[in-house]
């Protein structure tokens, strides 16, 4: 009975390899265990050995059962392996990557963020940050922006409930929280923390009470400038944003500063480009930011002397020169994730 045991085992190892469907699998493994298989008769035998062997002849048919069991599973695996296989045309190789695998990618507006302040940290810029929290000081007073300027109506900022005061307010006391409205509160806080020479970029997020359409987001992003310094002229100012400006849309693009008026830069400029292969946009001057000298008022609120400093300032929309790079007409773009859209940047 042991031989038999052994003989069964030892068939069924060498006939499985050549079971290739389940049906030839059926046969095989009822050959063995069924009702009229070759081991099912063996367990039969059980009954008619003497009492004193059953424990070990027990063990003996439990052993072979067990490999028997082993044997059937692994050729069941082997012939599902192969079906699967069948059905999807080709052996599968799991290492290879999956054909719609998308790796990831900066947002577009954090690329030309990277791009601009790159291009300021390699002219000796270096990055400073504010909150965007801030407080009608640092955002307005202090940029000699005065009380009856649109920008502190309720209507345009977006301030804060009345009894949220600000307590870290320095210069005013009572003074409401607003969220600020552009990145220019950055010169102040720097100006206030450090000493000149100062020469930084503050890139950031804005908010204003706008309506949202193809150009107005009522949250955007800016990159703030500030250079302060002994002597800083308006040729520092027109090299400076003009070596920008060539390194962001080509050697070809022609800059102009055409007057304007900001309350905290005397003189006031608008920068504007005309590049001659922009698509559409191509051979027209387009606002790109505004800039200037910084006013000797604001140096002295923050304690400077202005007549031994001086310096320029400058801030762009950062959704802006996306735009402008990419030739994207819809600023809504974006900020509504939509990966059609995002991976074309990638
Ligand atoms: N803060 C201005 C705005 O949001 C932009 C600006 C203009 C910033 C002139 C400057 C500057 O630093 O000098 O519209």
């Amino acid at each position: 009975m042991q031989q038999q045991l052994a003989n069964i085992v030892s068939e069924a190892s060498s006939a499985a390899p050549a079971i290739k469907t389940r049906p030839e699998f059926e046969v095989f493994k009822a050959g063995l265990v069924g009702s009229k298989g070759s081991m099912t008769a063996v367990m039969k035998l059980m009954g008619s050995i003497p009492k004193e062997e059953k424990p070990a002849m027990g063990k003996l048919i439990n052993e072979a059962k067990q490999k028997l069991e082993a044997i059937f599973a692994e050729t069941l695996a082997r012939i599902e392996d192969a079906e699967l296989a069948a059905k999807l045309g080709e052996p599968i190789d799991p290492s290879l990557p999956s054909p719609d695998d998308f790796a990831g990618m900066r947002h577009p507006l954090s690329q030309i963020r990277e791009e601009v302040c790159g291009i300021f940290h390699r002219l000796g810029f270096t990055i400073a940050e504010g909150p965007e929290l801030e407080t009608e000081w640092f955002c307005f007073d202090a940029l000699n922006t005065p009380a009856n300027h649109p920008a502190r109506d309720m209507q345009d900022t977006l301030f804060l409930p009345a009894d949220t005061k600000a307590t870290d307010a320095p210069k005013k006391a009572d003074e409401a929280y607003l969220l600020r409205s552009h990145t220019s509160s950055v010169q102040i806080r720097t100006m206030l923390s450090r000493k000149p020479p100062i020469r930084i970029v503050a890139p950031g997020r804005c908010f204003r009470r706008d309506t949202v359409d193809a150009t107005h987001s009522a949250n955007f992003h800016q990159i703030e400038g500030l250079w302060i310094d002994k002597n800083v002229t308006l040729k520092d100012l027109k090299s400076v944003l003009d070596s920008f400006v060539r390194e962001v849309f080509g050697n070809a693009a022609e800059t102009r500063l055409r007057p304007s008026f900001f309350p905290f830069t005397e003189p006031s400029f608008e920068m504007d480009i005309r590049v001659p292969n922009m698509g559409a946009l191509s051979n027209r001057w387009l606002e790109i930011m505004g800039c200037g000298l910084v006013d000797p008022k604001v140096l002295e609120n923050v304690g400077l002397d202005a007549n031994e400093w001086s310096g320029l300032a400058f801030g762009m929309g950062i959704e802006r020169i996306a735009m402008l790079v990419h030739g994207i007409d819809d600023i809504r773009h974006f900020y509504a994730n939509d990966l059609r859209f995002l991976r074309q940047f990638a």
